[in-house]
């Protein structure tokens, strides 16, 4: 994968792809982690002299909708730099052009939201094409939208004669495969979150490359069904049993340990005011729900994680968004957050959970991609890195 050491930019025109898909609350931007984590590159193309024309989507607009406008964004991002940043009146055509034809070294331009136009999910060469018209080269940092394979993050990056991956996306890359391909040891791997299918594939990867494969969060509640336990009212998933079953089946015949929770919390409903009573084991009755994991399988998933040389974490151990169930989400953040070996957590729900805890700054790398770096750990190529090979 070519880098910015590979780039020459003085005085040239570069098209950043980024990944703004920021949360945004009452028009302004929510959260500007992944704003601040694309900082690096752009400050370092800027003192190199590059003038920078940033593209990136926002959300999932079907219509160019104006809540979905880079607005907001433009002006977070130009606070944080505490230079202008200018929106564009669109992604591409004449006036975008004459836009960044005009700027200068240091300069930046955003275009408007790319999925306004509807050739950026289908890789569109004529988007593709009109991007690459506004640069001479092209860097992609957006390691948050680099397992889709569209026009702004695949298709462009095989039109101009420069192109390499930015400090973000070259820094999850290593970081990443770093897990897998040389981890200090023991290697293990907590997998929360409500779908076993979601997560099915990075789990079987782990169970071969891993010592200990931890679970939480609803998704203990399929193999849980697959072990023959009832489940009461807890969110069981159906389709999970399946891959569920195969996993168990993966791990007694050898590799990594797959651990599920031994005790549980349960609410009569689900809700920050539902009834509350923990339960010594993991067969839940009717009328319950599991709501988290229970105090000793914290403290056992705890023990782990601090005799571990590489932790990953993706996902929650329950449903820490309603206070009386987030204990044990809390109680694996906190030992992520105080474990001494190296630490990496995925995007997602178990990076809102470190940042609801105020941990976020004490794990080794908190990855800004949720599907991406999912899909790089199961062992898939990423559209947006291939091309830059
Ligand atoms: C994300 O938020 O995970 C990325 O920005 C990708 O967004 P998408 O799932 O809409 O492609």
């Amino acid at each position: 994968m070519r880098t910015l050491d590979d780039l020459d930019v003085d005085g040239r025109r570069v098209l950043v792809r980024v990944d703004f898909n920021v949360p945004l609350k009452d028009g302004a931007v929510a959260d500007d982690t992944r704003i601040r984590a694309a900082l690096p590159t752009l400050n370092e193309l800027r003192e190199r002299g590059a003038a920078l024309i940033l593209v990136s989507h926002l959300g999932r607009p079907k219509d160019r909708e104006p809540e979905l406008s880079m607005r907001p964004v433009a002006e977070r991002l130009g606070d944080l730099l505490g230079a202008p940043v200018r929106l564009a009146p669109g992604v591409v055509g004449d006036e975008v052009t004459q836009l960044a034809h005009a700027l200068h070294g240091g300069e930046l331009l955003l275009l408007e939201n790319v999925r306004y136009e509807p050739g950026e999910t289908k890789n569109d060469p004529t988007l593709a094409h009109g991007l690459a018209a506004l640069a001479d080269v092209y860097v992609n940092d957006a390691f948050g939208a680099a397992h889709r394979a569209h026009a702004s993050t695949e298709g462009v990056a095989h039109l101009l004669s420069q192109s390499a991956a930015g400090r973000l996306l070259e820094r999850e890359v290593t970081t990443l495969n770093g897990i897998l391909e040389d981890p200090a040891k023991p290697l293990v791997a907590v997998v929360g979150g409500a779908k076993v299918t979601d997560k099915v594939a990075v789990i079987d990867r782990f169970l071969e490359v891993a010592d200990a494969v931890l679970i939480g969060g609803a998704m203990c509640f399929p193999f849980f069904k697959a072990q023959g336990h009832a489940v009461g009212g807890s969110l069981c998933e159906e389709e999970g049993i399946e891959p569920a079953r195969a996993a168990l089946a993966k791990a007694a015949k050898g590799g990594a340990r797959l651990e599920l929770p031994s005790d549980l919390v349960l609410g009569d409903r689900f809700g920050a005011d539902a009834e509350r009573r923990e339960l010594d084991g993991v067969d839940v009755p009717d009328g319950w729900m599991g709501l988290d994991v229970g105090s000793r399988t914290a403290e056992r998933y705890a023990a782990e994680i601090a005799r571990a040389g590489t932790v990953f974490w993706n996902g929650p151990m329950g449903a820490f968004e309603l206070a009386p169930f987030a204990a044990g989400t809390r109680a694996v953040a906190e030992a992520v957050a105080a474990a001494p070996g190296t630490t990496v957590v995925g995007g997602g729900d178990s990076a809102a959970a470190l940042q609801q805890f105020g941990l976020a700054e004490q794990v080794t790398h908190l990855s800004t991609g949720g599907g991406a770096s999912l899909e790089l750990l199961e062992g898939k190529r990423l559209p947006g890195v291939e091309a830059l090979s």
